[in-house]
């Protein structure tokens, strides 16, 4: 087995079974809603369809990047993706480096033959490939092989440089990012994966000719402590739980991607776990939000838990709506923080 496809399956595993949580808060939870006990509304008119990237989602919520390459990843993001169908959501897919080393695995993240109502499928590549010789031909044809209607390009330096393997050189991936996302052919974001993204690097991030950016901050899965559980009683596996929950929390990176990015797309992730916490995202300037980690789990679990899952996130989403007297997402962010 090629070592990046054994090193998804052990990221599965452990995503699955072992404790992944940072350990620190998101920062939604500060949020505070004004309850309106008088919200002068039929619950029925509230309508949670949003645009994203120009394609209509039934509700402004993706499943987040996790995985594809491997037979089992294969048949988890199928599950993902019916889901994602039957509820008109966003999926992205996982790192789609192991079909550009090995082609034969590109079944392994063909979402759309098992889901082809999907309103919008984002690929997904660690830009430091970029500086291992990957070109923007490639990712096209990556692209076009899944059908996806966006690239993500992930950042995740915490965790390459806990890698054992890990490719640790990120010297010259900006410029490796201006000269390859025109070449790519669809609308391309960048995301963390679990460390979010500062002012700082927002701001430079906003120089790219990106679609958009997604936050993915710290305060859900840590891929510091998955990393630490892979290099068990090594100095990495301390390093790495230390640094848990390294990052900038989820609502202030959300925050100042909004400020960078302007009118461009922001994606709210990063310990997502409830309908509540999308609305805290979208109160903060998020334009949709992504849940990554435990709908892995529900996935595993069964189809039906997985919809179940995401069923009650955006009822509780309506029923914020509903409360704060709002009709549709994109009001939740004028005047409703208290
Ligand atoms: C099993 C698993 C695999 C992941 N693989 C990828 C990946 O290949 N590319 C990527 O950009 N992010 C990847 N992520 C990170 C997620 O997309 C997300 O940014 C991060 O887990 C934080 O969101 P969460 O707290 O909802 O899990 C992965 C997450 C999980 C749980």
């Amino acid at each position: 087995m090629r070592p990046t496809r054994r090193r998804k399956d052990e990221h599965l595993e452990i995503c699955l079974h072992r404790a992944i949580g940072s350990g620190v808060a998101t920062g939604l939870e500060a949020v505070r809603f004004g309850h309106g006990a008088l919200p002068e509304l039929d619950f029925d008119e509230v309508e949670l369809s949003t645009k994203v990237l120009g394609r209509r989602l039934r509700a402004p919520l993706l499943i987040g990047a996790m995985t594809g390459g491997s037979p089992r990843a294969a048949r988890l993001n199928a599950r993902l993706a019916r889901a994602a169908a039957r509820l008109g959501l966003g999926m992205a897919l996982g790192s789609q480096r192991a079909m550009l080393e090995d082609p034969r695995l590109t079944a392994g993240y063909a979402v759309r033959e098992a889901a082809p109502d999907l309103p919008l499928l984002v690929g997904n590549i660690g830009a430091v490939q970029l500086r291992r010789g990957v070109t923007g031909a490639q990712l096209a044809r990556a692209v076009r092989a899944v059908r996806a209607d966006a690239l993500a390009f992930h950042l995740n330096p915490l965790q390459e440089a806990l890698q054992p393997e890990g490719d640790t050189c990120f010297r010259g991936v900006f410029a490796a990012l201006r000269a390859a996302i025109p070449r790519v052919g669809v609308p391309c974001l960048v995301k963390e994966t679990g460390a979010g993204i500062s002012r700082v690097t927002a701001r430079q991030l906003a120089r790219l000719p990106l679609a958009g950016i997604e936050t993915a901050g710290a305060g859900g899965t840590s891929w510091a402590r998955v990393e630490a559980h892979r290099a068990a009683g090594t100095a990495a596996a301390l390093a790495g739980e230390r640094l848990a929950g390294w990052g900038v929390p989820t609502a202030e990176s959300i925050v100042h991607c909004r400020r960078a990015f302007g009118r461009r797309l922001v994606i709210g992730s990063g310990g997502i776990r409830t309908g509540r916490d999308v609305a805290a995202a979208l109160a903060l300037g998020a334009d949709a939000a992504a849940i990554a980690g435990p709908l892995l789990a529900a996935a595993e679990a069964s189809e039906r838990e997985l919809l179940r899952q995401l069923e009650a996130i955006l009822l509780e989403l309506r029923l914020i709506l509903f409360c704060t007297g709002r009709r549709r997402p994109a009001e939740l962010r004028r005047g409703v923080l208290r």
